[in-house]
């Protein structure tokens, strides 16, 4: 029998990248992918825990296998990432009888292994052992998968940061990262392979090197990779405040390809959420460095991740935060309300906000921005500006699109020969997640 697979992905960017890794891996022993679970032999699903809603989707999603498993015994169900991370095998089965497989963020190399034991004895396969420090560095993920101009290149793994809310530093495990010859040598063999942007990525890509002697710092890799020959852009994701150096904020003013956008989580706008947050920063500290990131670059854009309702934050605090985003005027926010995860620090800490408060402001708080945003994207209408240009539009025939160095998304009419290329555009039009533009001859 042809042996398919159907893969559903949920979360950040690291396990985009562990995706791609289960592709190739199954690729390995004679999977092909398909696109409908109905026509799988094997589902799985790569979760994330972050918040309470990620987990009860993935749930929800899993629940939608179990009549496929009922019609056809044979079909294997697995559940990986960090959901798996968190609960084990033990409850998870307990919970769906009908899943076959669980495996943690730090096993995704072992995946053919366990799917080929399932498929041949029938038994219940579980592997969310964390890896030595050793093997994790052997391990790396690195790009598998289809070329397109824009591709992730993994940096460094994990996190040691404990911040109180969250649930990563107990489901990716300790910080770690990637030998820099190692990154160089695939960004080198990515632009050859026609790719013309790359992401670095990493839960806090700012600590880069800092816990292995003798590695280069992030300054010094961006440096490097700025110069690989082919490669037109670098972005790189996620920042945390605290480890940015004045190296690092120099590079927006020395590096030619290193784009103009920043996605800087600040969480809180006062300083006694932030300390209640382990952060490790303050109020103050934090629009500091929004304003040496501005002397040097005075045309950088800011994005940020904000929580609402943190365990203790009163109307004064809420207000602090309001008045950050009116200061900085961030192009865009990622806005979530606290949810206690399991473990956590802030899981234990008194929370007497009723939720209705919290989603009153919540609301306010997106009206703000929505305002803020508009006003950004809408400044942009008669300027024109380098788009890289990605792909043919999801708009329609004859639309091509790319993006800005602000990472917004530009649908304009041209042709497929432009894939790859970076080309002026003037923005005739924003929309509220996309913008219109003409190309410039
Ligand atoms: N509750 C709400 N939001 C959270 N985040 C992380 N943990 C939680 C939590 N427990 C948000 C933070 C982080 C983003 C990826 O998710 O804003 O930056
Ligand atoms: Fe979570 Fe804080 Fe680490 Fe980011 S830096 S992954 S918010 S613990």
């Amino acid at each position: 029998m042809n042996k398919t697979f159907y893969l559903e992905t949920f979360g950040c960017q690291m396990n985009v990248v562990d995706s791609e890794r289960i592709v190739s891996l199954l690729d390995g022993i004679g999977y092909s992918q398909v696109e409908d679970p109905k026509q799988a032999t094997l589902i799985l699903m790569n979760t994330c825990s972050i918040r309470d809603k990620a987990v009860r989707k993935a749930y929800g999603h899993l629940g939608r296998f179990k009549p496929l498993k009922e019609k056809n015994p044979s079909l294997i169900i697995g559940l990986g990432g960090c959901i798996a991370q968190q609960e084990g095998g033990e409850s998870l089965f307990d919970t769906f009888p009908y899943l076959d497989l669980v495996f943690g963020t730090h096993n995704v190399h072992r995946l053919p292994e366990l799917v080929q034991k399932v498929e041949q004895d029938r038994v219940r396969c579980e592997e969310t052992e964390f890896l030595d420090m050793e093997t994790r560095l052997r391990l790396f993920p690195s790009r598998t998968g289809d070329e397109t101009v824009s591709r992730f290149v993994t940096v460094m793994q994990g996190c040691d940061n404990f911040c109180s809310y969250c649930v990563v530093p107990y489901v990716r495990g300790r910080e770690i990262s990637r030998p820099s010859q190692e990154i160089l040598a695939e960004v080198e063999d990515l632009a050859a392979q026609g790719v013309r942007e790359v992401t670095l990525i990493g839960q806090n890509v700012n600590s880069y090197g800092t816990q292995q002697s003798g590695e280069i710092s992030f300054p010094e890799l961006l440096t490097r990779v700025d110069a690989v020959e082919g490669i037109k852009r670098i972005r790189f994701t996620t920042s945390h405040p605290k480890d940015i150096s004045p190296e690092l904020v120099a590079c927006f003013g020395t590096l030619p390809k290193l784009c103009k956008h920043l996605h800087l989580p600040v969480q809180s706008g006062s300083s006694s959420i932030l300390q209640a947050m382990n952060r490790g920063y303050s109020r103050e500290q934090y629009l500091k460095l929004v304003t040496q990131l501005r002397a040097t670059c005075p045309d950088i854009r800011l994005t940020t991740d904000i929580i609402v309702g943190f365990p203790g934050e009163t109307e004064e605090d809420f207000a602090a935060t309001m008045s950050l985003l009116e200061q900085v005027r961030y192009a865009e926010i990622y806005s979530f309300l606290f949810s206690p995860r399991q473990g956590t620090g802030a899981a234990k800490l008194v929370d007497e906000t009723p939720a209705t408060v919290k989603s009153e402001r919540f609301d306010r708080m997106l009206k703000l921005q929505d305002e803020i945003t508009r006003q950004i994207w809408q400044a942009d209408v008669g300027q024109t500006y380098p788009v890289l240009v990605e792909g043919e539009s999801k708009v329609g025939e004859g639309q091509m699109f790319g993006r800005t160095t602000w990472n917004r998304i530009v649908n304009f009419s041209g042709s497929e020969d432009l894939v790859g290329q970076l080309v002026d555009v003037q923005i005739t039009k924003a929309h509220r997640n996309s913008q219109l533009g003409e190309l410039v001859k």
